[in-house]
């Protein structure tokens, strides 16, 4: 999966959502690698059913094509993400204030800063993905959890070579997946300041209470209730407690 990601790029002003835009480019045949992005969605969707919403220019709205390779772990397409953007961000507000919340949130400075919302069509075998990327860049929503990257680092940020940072790490990352999945597997848990944290996860089934032991190779999170039960978490919202 090398060098392409990119080489096709399809710009909105404005549109309902990249996301939805590249689902459809895929069932049309887009390549490998091609790229919506947008400056305005005007439906852009977040993880578990919510809307994802930024002022016109404020951010990154851009979604991602992949067609991975038989065999490729598709877990891992939200690992990459996550890595490319934490490197992203990183590069800007510099590594110390950047961290990564599981599954796949980008902090500053502990509030969020970018959602990763990744999307699955096809058949075994022959998956295509889409991988979205909402950056607050030059604003963020008006809540004590956002941060913008400009906020953090008290200027404006030009978003086009964010955009080409990303696409570059991204590219990176998946190449690095594609031959060798543990190490990524293990940069990942490296970057996550979930675990070892006691944690609040409210999941599809639930609200659930533990410690943050650890990720498992589908990238679920292990969490460990107090009666020393393992429950092994694919989706939610993390929140740390000080219990
Ligand atoms: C989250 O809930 O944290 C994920 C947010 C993902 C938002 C991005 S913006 C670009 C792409 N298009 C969408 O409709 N959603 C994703």
């Amino acid at each position: 999966m090398s060098g392409q990601l990119g080489s096709h790029i399809v710009y909105y002003p404005s549109v309902d959502s990249t996301n939805s835009r590249a689902r459809a480019l895929l069932r049309e045949g887009a390549v490998h690698g091609a790229v919506v992005v947008a400056d305005e969605q005007t439906q852009g969707r977040g993880r578990l059913g919510r809307r994802w919403t930024a002022p016109p220019r404020s951010g990154l709205a851009v979604s991602v094509c992949l067609r991975p390779p038989a065999g490729f772990p598709l877990p891992l397409v939200t690992v990459t993400a996550a890595l490319a953007v934490g490197d992203t961000v990183r590069a800007v507000v510099g590594a110390s204030r950047c961290t990564l919340k599981w599954p796949n949130d980008v902090l500053v400075d502990g509030r969020k800063v970018c959602g990763i919302l990744v999307e699955l069509d096809g058949t075994p075998g022959a998956w295509t993905v889409v991988v979205g990327i909402g950056l607050n860049v030059n604003a963020a929503p008006p809540l004590p959890t956002a941060i913008s990257l400009a906020s953090a680092v008290g200027v404006p940020v030009p978003r086009e070579p964010l955009l080409i940072d990303l696409l570059a790490a991204l590219e990176g990352y998946l190449d690095h997946a594609t031959t060798q999945p543990e190490a990524v597997m293990s940069l990942w848990r490296d970057r996550l300041d979930t675990l070892g944290r006691r944690v609040r996860v409210a999941a599809p089934s639930g609200v659930l209470e533990g410690l943050a032991l650890d990720v498992d190779g589908d990238g679920a999170l292990l969490l460990r209730l107090d009666d020393g039960t393992i429950r092994p978490l694919h989706a939610g919202d993390v929140s740390l407690t000080s219990g």
